[in-house]
């Protein structure tokens, strides 16, 4: 083991390791805009200078550790070679944080103000370059604001496997360009670009000019997208920045969608479909609890179900796939005694939507297959002769294959015609609402919590549950 010492400190590390690599494993910042932990070494801001006792300035991204390695990283050579980078990268860059998406969480922004601070030195006219690139349906681009490290196009070249990017021409006429006529929008990862770009170049148009950063808060959650169930963060309004006039729908709505980093699920990355995760939970919802289509409140219709349950002499559940653990086992609990039970897949692989792939996506689209499965079996979701009670947890049935004359129980969160023509419809809280667990298809057990508060008149499954058991008692 190279035994290598970064400013005084002697450190352990691994062979094959970069002068980067050992120091962010133990909390040494130094400054990056090319290199990134998931991709290769392009080595070409030069801005990860280090100071190398014997040998002078050094790119600490590419500067294998050997032993007896010494290294400085905040020396008057390192400060000024550092500080000469900033100048050159803002030479003809536009400095339009005032309507950048990126500004807040820029890395330009904050090694400016860490290592640079000084005003651009060119005396020449700022070379211009396309403002508004369309590089697809989701993505623009910035070329003045591009600052070449090539992240975006190694992403495409080692990760993604699209290879849409390049950057043509040369010198400070280089702009990055969708290579050979392909389109990001044939790239179902393409808007982890987005989050890699070091500034405000690449842009996402779902997102562009809606808010600033700072005036949005994270919840840490699961993509209910896939089987794969990839930890993300959910973007939205800080309380103490509430709209109270305009556009007040923004308060409890999803803002944007990001990773969160974890190398059990899905590393920094995410797909497109979990970007768009308000697509999926932020539909027209079923707010209102109803008995033979009549609104009632609540309680009335937890109790007409729990009488319809408790009187039937064949009841079938079909249980959600996109029910949480804990849900899942409320329901095995309390209502799996009184039903024949099978899995339902509440959403399916689409046309022309990727199945299983090389990097993340799963051909089941559905977030916890693998715990309904291991709770109520592999039985397909079919309604068997002499049923005379049908009770569907969730989307994705056709109830055209219920025959006629059969009740039936409908819990779920969105608005469908089966709700008003069921015997009891009891709305429930959807996924940004409530909190839980997912089980991946690989057994990884995910949390996610609630962004915003549920409609007073829904309810969460886990809760509805053990009111509906005959021996419950509706409140
Ligand atoms: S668009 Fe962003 S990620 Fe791509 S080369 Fe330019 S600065 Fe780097
Ligand atoms: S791969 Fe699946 S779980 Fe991950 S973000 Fe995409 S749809 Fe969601
Ligand atoms: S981070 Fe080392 S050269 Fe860019």
């Amino acid at each position: 083991m190279p035994g290598i010492v970064i400013d005084g400190r002697e450190l352990e590390a691994e062979g094959g390791q970069t002068v980067m690599q050992v120091a962010l494993a133990h909390d040494i910042p130094i400054p990056a805009f090319c290199w990134h932990p998931a991709l290769s070494i392009a080595g070409n801001c030069r801005v990860c200078m280090v100071e190398v006792e014997g040998r002078g300035l050094a790119l600490a991204c590419n500067l294998p550790i050997y032993d007896g390695l010494k290294v400085h990283t905040d020396t008057e050579a390192v400060r000024n070679q550092r500080k000469l980078t900033l100048q050159f990268l803002t030479l003809n860059h536009p400095v339009d944080c005032g309507i950048c998406d990126k500004a807040g969480e820029c890395l330009l922004q904050d090694y400016h103000y860490a290592h640079n601070g000084s005003p651009s030195t060119s005396i020449d006219p700022k070379v211009h370059a396309t403002k508004h690139y369309s590089l697809g349906s989701r993505i623009v681009l910035d070329n003045e604001r591009c600052i070449l490290c090539s992240r975006c196009v190694r992403f495409t070249r080692e990760v993604s496997g699209s290879n849409v990017l390049g950057i043509k021409h040369r010198g400070d006429t280089s702009l990055v360009r969708p290579a050979e006529g392909r389109s990001l929008d044939d790239d179902p990862y393409s808007d982890n670009v987005i989050d890699i770009c070091p500034v405000g170049a690449l842009l996402s148009r779902a997102f562009l000019h809606q808010s600033r950063v700072w005036y949005l808060t994270t919840t840490p959650s699961v993509c209910p997208g896939c089987a794969r169930g990839c930890t993300i963060d959910v973007w939205h309004r800080k309380p103490e920045w509430r709209l109270q006039a305009v556009a007040t729908h923004r308060n409890h709505t999803i803002a944007r969608v990001t990773p969160h980093e974890n190398p059990a699920v899905n590393g920094p990355w995410i797909c497109n479909k979990g970007r768009d995760l308000a697509a999926l939970v932020e539909r027209p919802r079923a707010l209102e609890p109803m008995v033979k289509g009549e609104v009632v409140a609540m309680d009335q219709a937890l109790e007409a179900a729990r009488q319809a349950i408790a009187g039937a002499q064949r009841p079938l559940a079909l249980v959600s796939s996109w029910g949480s653990n804990e849900e899942l086992d409320a329901f095995k609990e309390h209502l799996a005694p009184r039903f024949s039970c099978a899995v339902k897949e509440d959403h399916r692989q689409q046309p022309n939507e990727p199945g299983d792939d090389h990097l993340l996506l799963r051909a089941d689209k559905n977030p916890n297959t693998t715990r309904a499965r291991a709770l109520f079996g592999e039985t397909p979701a079919a309604v068997p002769e002499g049923t005379d009670l049908v009770l569907v947890w969730g989307e994705g049935f056709d109830f055209d294959t219920i025959p006629d004359g059969v009740a039936t129980i409908v819990l779920g969160a969105f608005d469908a015609p089966e709700n008003g023509l069921a015997a009891v419809f009891v709305p429930l809280s959807i996924h940004t609402e409530r909190a839980g667990h997912f089980t991946n298809f690989e057994g990884v057990v995910s949390a996610f919590a609630p962004c915003f508060p549920p409609p007073a008149t829904v309810a969460d499954a886990e809760t509805v549950f053990p009111q509906l058991a005959p021996q419950g008692a509706t409140s």
